[in-house]
């Protein structure tokens, strides 16, 4: 496993090339959910699941802030891998919660007859995720729970045309779209 600050991390020795993964842990504070964004964005650059992989990473990390002990006082844990080609993995480690993690049961605001807006007020995001991701699933961590979403290509991607680079290549010379980079 490579920790990591993305920037920082090692370019691809050929024996990682098949199993590639970072972790870094955030505070459980709202403003870190845009870091987040930002450590998943440079570790995809050229996957063609990128944009994907960064909505749900977003919106999981959002997820153990708001809904679990990570946001109160707590950590979390991102980590993204590659493990095969054409498939990549962002999961969220946060640090517990009665609740479970439940697509498609969206809340309504009672006190508002039902909806804000015309949309529910709460309890979409993992529904997003799970229409967005190849799949999606949750496990126990310790005392709290990890919940990924995976994504496959070649799959229908938000950027048809993506293209490279603001940020330094982690992968050397190797190609996320034919599937030989970081498999
Ligand atoms: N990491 C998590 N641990 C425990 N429960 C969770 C977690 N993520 C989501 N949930 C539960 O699943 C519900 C649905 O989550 P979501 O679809 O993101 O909607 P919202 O965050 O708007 O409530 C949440 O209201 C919460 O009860
Ligand atoms: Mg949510």
């Amino acid at each position: 496993m490579r920790t990591a600050n993305p920037v920082e991390a090692d370019a691809s020795p050929a024996g990682l090339e098949r199993d590639m993964r970072w972790r870094r842990i955030f505070a459980g504070a709202p403003a870190q959910v845009a870091e987040v964004r930002r450590f998943v964005a440079c570790l995809l650059e050229e996957c063609p699941a990128r944009e994907t992989l960064i909505s749900c990473a977003s919106e999981l990390s959002a997820n153990a802030v708001v809904h679990t002990a990570s946001g109160r006082g707590g950590f979390f844990a991102v980590e993204v891998a590659c493990r095969q080609g054409g498939v990549a993995r962002v999961s969220v480690t946060d640090a517990g919660s009665p609740t479970e993690p439940a697509a498609g049961f969206p809340v309504t605001d009672e006190a508002s007859g039902g909806y804000v807006g015309d949309l529910p007020v709460s309890g979409l995001g993992l529904a997003l995720v799970a229409a967005a991701a190849s799949r999606w699933g949750y496990s126990d961590a310790g005392c709290g729970r990890t919940v990924w979403a995976e994504a496959s290509w070649p799959v229908p991607v938000m950027n048809e045309t993506f293209t490279v680079t603001r940020q330094p290549r982690l992968t050397g010379n190797r190609s996320w779209r034919d599937g030989d980079g970081a498999a």
